[in-house]
């Protein structure tokens, strides 16, 4: 391979992800309520303090920018904005305001994400998803999240996963707010775009210009059995309605998904076409779907095909797929963030080797005119996993849950070794094979 094969360009940005909710801690909001339901994998667990970046968050810059990082990702959270329907919180303001001011100090360009999953308890009682009046709640907290970031020049998504939203508390009712129903799904969907839109509004009257888009949870899909027609048709309809119908609406202002028997829509909505600057995508694994003669007729499997052993959390370590999924955005035309990308590796061994099969994926994207601006590694800490709890660890950096001591695993340097030389140089170590899957999300 030439130099150039190896390379990435002076202006790629190699960043850091988090959410507010996994890593802040302190935070009241439907998930907290969700876990005093009972609702986790197990029962008891809280994320409780998380680990306590609301606190820690200076030393967590530093160890961002300790591996060459020079941009940072959080998300905003509503709760603590809005903890109440319509009363704005101005310490909560004041301390956002604070951090966005500090991280950019220290040659940390902001990427802000207003929507990771949670909400304030209010929202599901007074304006669920399935309403419309969703959308202008959606809007009056943007107005604020718009004021935060005046002058910071932030990369900006509106929704993390709308997709995960709706598929998890929409229709499996497996988070909040525990629905399952098809058809409020696609009213639910519906209103994210047009949530969406208004968010735009209210950040462009503020900043004058954006660079607004959504993180897409894209999955590389294949047939449980390749040669069965059914299987097949599934992976189709699948990945345009789960992979592309968002990023479609937001480009084409039409709303598209057809998912016979499970969910389907077709609507036009105002303003929602060329509504993103950017694509952000969000990658980890291969998913195989196979038809099942029975609702919701799909099923959904992670296969360890090639023997390289599945990940801790239980999905397909398969970097192929990245590329696949890159070169599928394409067709949109603008440039593309990776929003997230990263690893469940409980012994911090296979995570050198994961990054570099995946950036060189990336690599292969951009030869391909995939115009691929930035890579942001999931996560820069271990932290809450959502209905997993406190099992996994994406980090870079181990945390040790009691003491919240953070400590370099072995991808620090070598995380900092590509960002600072942009060259995909080879890890020191090669992969252990996988330890037994632990768990399956
Ligand atoms: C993504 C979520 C993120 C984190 C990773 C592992 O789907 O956006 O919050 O949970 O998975």
């Amino acid at each position: 391979m030439s130099t150039d094969a190896l390379t990435f360009p002076a202006d790629f940005t190699f960043g850091v992800a988090t959410s507010s909710y996994q890593v802040e801690g302190g935070i009241e909001n439907d998930w907290a309520e969700w876990e005093r339901a009972g609702k986790l994998k197990e029962p008891d667990v809280r994320c409780g303090r998380a680990v306590d970046h609301w606190h820690r968050y200076e030393e967590d810059y530093g160890l961002a920018t300790d591996v060459g990082a020079t941009a940072f990702r959080i998300s905003l959270e509503w709760a603590r904005i809005e903890p109440e329907r319509g009363r704005y919180d101005a310490v909560a303001l004041e301390a956002y305001r604070e951090r966005l001011l500090k991280m950019k100090a220290r040659g940390l360009r902001p990427v802000v994400t207003l929507h990771h999953f949670t909400h304030p308890a209010w929202f599901h009682r007074e304006t669920p998803w399935h309403q419309p009046a969703s959308v202008d709640a959606f809007r009056q907290y943007a107005r604020r999240c718009a004021e935060l970031l005046e002058g910071l020049d932030a990369l900006v998504i509106s929704f993390n996963e709308p997709m995960v939203l709706l598929l998890g508390g929409y229709l499996q009712g497996a988070i909040p707010p525990g629905i399952a129903d098809g058809a409020l799904t696609m009213r639910a969907m519906e209103n994210l775009v047009r949530a969406h839109v208004a968010s735009r509004e209210e950040l462009l009257a503020r900043l004058g210009r954006v660079e607004l888009g959504i993180s897409q949870n894209t999955l590389a899909f294949a047939p449980d059995r390749w040669w069965h027609p059914l299987d097949r048709a599934l992976v189709r309809l699948g990945a345009q309605a789960y992979n592309h119908a968002f990023h479609e609406a937001l480009v084409t202002g039409k709303l598209r998904v057809n998912m016979p028997g499970v969910a389907s829509t077709r609507v036009d909505i105002p303003g929602a076409r060329d509504s993103v600057e950017f694509i952000g995508v969000n990658y980890y694994t291969r998913a195989h779907l196979r038809f099942v003669p029975r609702p919701p007729f799909i099923e959904f499997k992670y296969r360890d095909i090639l023997g390289r052993g599945l990940t801790d959390i239980g999905w397909e370590d398969w970097p192929e797929g990245f590329l696949q999924s890159l070169r599928e955005v394409k067709r949109y035309g603008l440039p593309v963030w990776i929003t997230e990308n990263g690893i469940d590796d409980r012994a911090g061994e296979r995570r050198p080797h994961y990054l570099h099969t995946h950036l060189a994926q990336v690599l292969a994207a951009r030869r391909l005119g995939v115009d691929v601006r930035g890579y942001l590694y999931w996560s820069l800490l271990d932290n809450f996993e959502w209905l997993e709890g406190w099992g996994p660890r994406f980090g870079l950096y181990h945390v040790d849950f009691d003491t919240l001591e953070r400590r370099p695993t072995p991808a620090c340097d070598y995380f900092r070794a590509v960002a600072t030389s942009r060259r995909l140089v080879a890890p020191a170590t090669q992969a252990p094979l996988a330890s037994q899957p632990s768990a399956a999300r």
